[in-house]
């Protein structure tokens, strides 16, 4: 399997729950080695960015508001098969449907306010950790 990389993002409600630690703990517990995080605010503008391609969708909106009300923390992951294995970790967007064990499941409230973000496929994964990061600053951890 492939070694990839995959970005996590601690949401605002992560972070206002005090959650942030325990996530970490999740993500490391599940081997994956973290190579920078950082504490970010996003502004309506830098989030709207980055969430782009759900530009048009009747949730962009809200979903844009929600990432610019607090701090987040968005972290660069890398793993073999990093992509599929933390969806797996995280769990379904709707936390109604996520899996039992799974960080959405076990602390999101609501498919708007879940948590965390994962990246969708292995070239989004390098995208997204270049929106947050530059080479330089990711570290080949263990
Ligand atoms: P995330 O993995 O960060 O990617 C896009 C986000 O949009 C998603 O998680 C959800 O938090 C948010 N969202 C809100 N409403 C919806 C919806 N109806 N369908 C998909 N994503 C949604």
């Amino acid at each position: 399997m492939a070694v990839e990389r995959a970005l996590a993002i601690l949401k605002p409600d992560c972070i206002r729950k005090h959650l942030a630690g325990t996530v970490v703990a999740h993500i490391q517990k599940a081997g994956f080695n973290i190579l920078s995080m950082k504490m970010v605010q996003l502004t309506p503008t830098t989030g709207g960015a980055f969430y782009a391609v759900h530009k048009g969708r009747p949730f962009y909106d809200s979903l844009v508001e929600f990432m610019a009300s607090g701090p987040c923390m968005p972290i660069a992951l890398e793993k073999e098969n990093a992509v599929a294995d933390f969806r797996e970790l995280i769990g379904a967007t709707d936390p109604k449907d996520a899996k039992e064990g799974t960080i959405r499941k076990l602390y999101a409230d609501s498919k708007g306010e879940n948590i965390v973000h994962g990246s969708d496929s292995p070239e989004n994964g390098r995208i997204e950790v270049a929106f947050f990061f530059s080479e330089r600053e990711l570290v080949e951890g263990k």
